[in-house]
């Protein structure tokens, strides 16, 4: 419980009583002589009749609760982390060492480098292919910026292709049209949680000499299978892929981190390389590179917490199937659209809202009932300042005026996801 002091003027004070974010229960005005005994007199009496006349059903939801994660998870954490303060290890240690064999046996890869974010694991997997100057990157214009700004940073142009309306997903043939005597590479991103058409990816990448690197930032732990029924890792199917673990990720740690998944014994040794300033031998620097560590405490985390993907996954998964449930026969919503040949690790739900109007409205009638959302993402990657191209992809503006993401994670409770589609339902109904 907390007073919140609106105005204070010299005669009055002015204050909204409010127990819990979003729960108000009284706007009191007091002359401000008797304000300091009044509020003395709230706070040791309690006020507890006050606290019981809440706004009725309102409740607070989270775009994601990590709180509730971790208290899951407390004592398997505290103890690694303990484990690490013992040692001392904090760079280079132990459980980045181990944190690396298991991320590369978990994809099914030979080989994991770990480094201190996925924007940096970009750029290390980028500046590992040792590409000519100008080499053209193609990569969907909707989706996060970390593929245009490492290219531009490093002397690449990203060249966008389009999405798939449903699935968000690279469009194949509007990407296969972009490719010139210039295109070295295609990174497709497994946006959301689910692959990208990898088949299709590697086929026209192999018809063209192209590397394929998988930004798998949004999708570890998701499972493609191939036409003749082989199953294989998001993130294991290029020649390199990407991945974050930032805290809201999948597989998220508790600070920056990322990494570098290869099969590809050169490559892995050059970003191993790059990613420790260019050097295999201490002080021999023999390609230009970078410093970018993983630190030690955030491997010991995340070996906790890359035994429970799987299980994460499976919470996330419940959680987008009751929202499918319950908002799947809406017409005014198109509901996320799984791909066939892919798994989905859900981290996002993100819903196509007829009209941006729509989508407008609605957010801001669950933004007053405590119910957060978010645009992933609202400007393509040629409309930003910084990468501007003049370009248009109609799949891609679609998208980005009218997609919207619910709360989505481990720690959902059924009362919280009916709370939030039955508010997206009362919404709806009161425009028709
Ligand atoms: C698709 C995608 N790629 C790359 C990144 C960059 O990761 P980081 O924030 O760890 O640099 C993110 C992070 O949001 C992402 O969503």
């Amino acid at each position: 419980m907390w007073l919140r002091l609106v105005n204070r003027k010299s005669t009055f004070l002015v204050c909204i009583l409010q127990v819990n974010t979003g729960d108000l229960y009284g706007f009191l005005r007091l002359p401000n002589r008797d304000a300091n005994s009044f509020i003395y007199m709230l706070i040791l009496s309690g006020a507890t009749y006050l606290c019981r006349k809440s706004i009725p059903g309102m409740r607070s939801v989270k775009m994601l609760n990590l709180h509730a994660q971790y208290l899951g998870l407390k004592d398997e954490i505290d103890a690694a982390i303990a484990t690490v303060l013992e040692r001392t290890d904090f760079i280079g240690g132990q459980d980045v060492i181990e944190f690396e064999k298991e991320l590369a046996a978990y994809h099914g890869a030979t080989h994991a480098v770990t480094c201190a974010n996925g924007t940096d694991a970009i750029q290390i997997a980028l500046m590992a292919m040792d590409l000519p100057p100008g080499s053209e990157v193609i990569t969907p214009a909707f989706s996060y910026a970390a593929i245009a700004e490492m290219c531009h940073l490093i002397g690449l142009k990203p060249v966008y292709c389009d999405v798939d309306p449903h699935k968000y997903l690279m469009n194949l043939e509007d990407a296969e049209k972009r490719i010139t005597s210039k295109t070295r590479v295609l990174a497709p991103v497994h946006l959301f949680g689910q692959n990208a058409h990898m088949e299709s990816i590697l086929a026209l990448a192999q018809k063209h000499n192209l590397y394929v690197l998988e930004d798998n930032a949004q999708a570890i732990g998701a499972v493609y299978t191939f036409a003749d029924g082989k199953k294989a890792k998001s993130g294991s199917m290029g020649h390199v892929s990407t991945t974050s673990f930032f805290p809201s990720k999948n597989l998220g740690c508790y600070g920056d981190g990322g990494a570098i998944i290869t099969s590809d014994e050169k490559l892995a040794k050059r970003c191993k390389m790059i990613a420790n300033h260019g050097q295999s031998v201490k002080y021999h620097h023999e390609v230009i590179g970078m410093n970018s560590r993983l630190d030690t405490l955030q491997a010991a985390i995340l070996r906790v917490k890359l035994r429970k993907l799987d299980g994460f996954a499976s919470e996330r998964l419940a959680a987008a199937k009751y929202y499918d449930r319950e908002l799947g026969a809406i017409p005014q919503i198109q509901i996320p659209v799984r791909a066939k040949n892919s798994t989905h690790v859900f981290h996002q739900y993100c819903m196509v809202l007829e009209t941006p109007k729509l989508r407008g409205g609605l957010q801001e009638y669950l933004k007053n009932r405590g119910i957060p959302s978010m645009i992933y993402y609202p400007l393509p990657l040629y409309k930003q300042e910084a990468y501007r191209q003049d370009i248009s992809l109609p799949v891609t503006e679609h998208l980005c005026d009218r997609i919207m993401a619910l709360p989505m994670g481990t720690d959902m409770e059924t009362e919280q996801l009916e709370y939030i589609t039955s508010n997206i339902k009362n919404y709806l109904s009161t425009l028709t």
